[in-house]
């Protein structure tokens, strides 16, 4: 790209990873000191030279200056646009008010739209990209480790609605995943363990290596070097996830793991009482244990889970969530009938086979229901 040769510093790393989606490639970069490099990225992504940086109201006083800088060194005519900080943000409300920034942006078809933030950001903005003009380019910057190794691959972008969670969306690839894992130094420790949940998953369901890898760094903080080989390596899974199928028809359903129970103890405490990642641990746990009552999961499967899952302060019982006495089996299984990844009369459970390898299996709800209580 002639635009990379206005710049004087290094050439832009290779990207770890590239989702091959229908409307194009989608390159994920991930490195160190990366976000100063975002406007080459964008500049070398599309033709327009206008940008709408969409942050939160805890990212943006953070991350957003190096990014705006990057932007404009690149040529871009680049706004920002901040959001509160929340999943609330996830609302119509907030997409209307967004198409109304990218309005006075004048941002057209050939422009971008940035998501600066975690995956809140990322989905409300992806979705506003989706939608603006019939869509337009938009570019993930993850700041959680949530947006890292999950969010902001693979191109589902959603908002809200009363009646449930992201139940309005569209899948819109973004033109580029540029994550700077320095970024992550700000995030949260609670937020963090959202995001190693996620990012535990991902190396159940087809790493074992990187598993191993989580292992050897359980219980302290990780060095830049560690965290940027943890999200590389996820972020490789999940394009290679999505890449065999972008539209969740299949194998894309491996990244459900622990979900099932996970979306179901959210559903019954009440979305936002129990933070996603730790409903999620809780039912990576019980996933395991359902797996090896059914012959699926080798024995001790579950054991060696919940150890690196407590080791990362993880839950791994739903008793140990606040409020967890009111998710009993009764409770949980009304709330799976109703989820909406049930397809036809079956609950679907994703089940490890061995570390690394995951397949979704369609259970008979009744089955479900008589190992509920052995697996909670
Ligand atoms: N599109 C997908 O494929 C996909 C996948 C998984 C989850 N999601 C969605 O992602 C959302 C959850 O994402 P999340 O956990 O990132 O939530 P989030 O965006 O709300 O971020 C969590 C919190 O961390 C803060 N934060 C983020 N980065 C920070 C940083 N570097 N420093 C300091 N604070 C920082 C945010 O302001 C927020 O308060 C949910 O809405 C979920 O539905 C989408
Ligand atoms: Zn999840």
């Amino acid at each position: 790209m002639d635009t990379h040769t206005e710049h004087s510093g290094a050439p832009l790393p290779a990207p770890v990873a590239v989702v091959r989606g229908a409307e194009g490639d989608s390159p994920v970069y991930i490195g160190r000191g990366l976000l100063a490099r975002a406007g080459e990225i964008a500049a070398g992504a599309v033709r327009g030279r206008r940008a709408l940086v969409v942050a939160d109201t805890n990212v943006g006083p953070l991350h957003l200056a190096p990014l705006l800088a990057s932007l404009r060194a690149a040529g871009f005519e680049a706004e920002r646009h901040a959001i509160p900080a929340g999943e609330a943000s996830k609302s119509l409300a907030e997409l209307e008010r967004l198409w109304g920034a990218l309005h006075r942006a004048g941002i057209t078809r050939t422009d971008l739209v940035v998501a600066l933030g975690g995956g809140v950001t990322g989905d409300l903005a992806g979705f506003a990209a989706a939608t603006w003009l019939r869509g337009v380019a938009a570019m993930q910057v993850p700041t959680s480790l949530l947006a890292f190794v999950d969010s902001s691959i693979g191109g589902k972008t959603a908002i809200d609605v009363p009646f449930g969670k992201n139940l309005v969306g569209a899948f819109h690839q973004p033109v580029a995943v540029v994550g700077d894992p320095d970024v992550l130094r700000t995030l949260p420790p609670r937020e963090r363990g959202q995001g190693m949940a996620e990012a535990v998953k991902t190396a159940c369901i087809r790493d074992a290596d990187l598993l191993s890898f989580l292992r050897s760094v359980a219980g302290r903080p990780l060095s830049g070097e560690e965290t940027e080989r943890v999200v590389a390596g996820c972020a490789r899974i999940k394009a290679d996830v999505v890449n065999r199928d972008e539209r969740e028809g299949g194998l894309r359903m491996i990244l459900n793991f622990g979900h099932t129970v996970g979306h179901a103890v959210e559903k019954v405490l009440g979305y936002g009482a129990v933070p996603h990642g730790e409903a999620v641990s809780v039912g990576m746990v019980a996933a395991a244990k359902l797996g090896e009552r059914l012959g699926e999961t080798p024995a001790g499967t579950a054991e060696a889970l919940a150890e690196l899952l407590a080791a990362f302060s993880l839950p791994t019982r739903v008793a140990d969530l606040p409020g967890g006495a009111a998710c009993g089996p009764d409770a949980l299984f009304a709330a799976m009938l109703s989820d909406k990844k049930k397809l036809g009369a079956k609950i679907h459970f994703v089940l490890l086979e061995g570390w690394g390898r995951a397949k979704s299996v369609p259970l008979d709800p009744a089955a479900v229901r008589g190992a509920l209580p052995a697996v909670l």
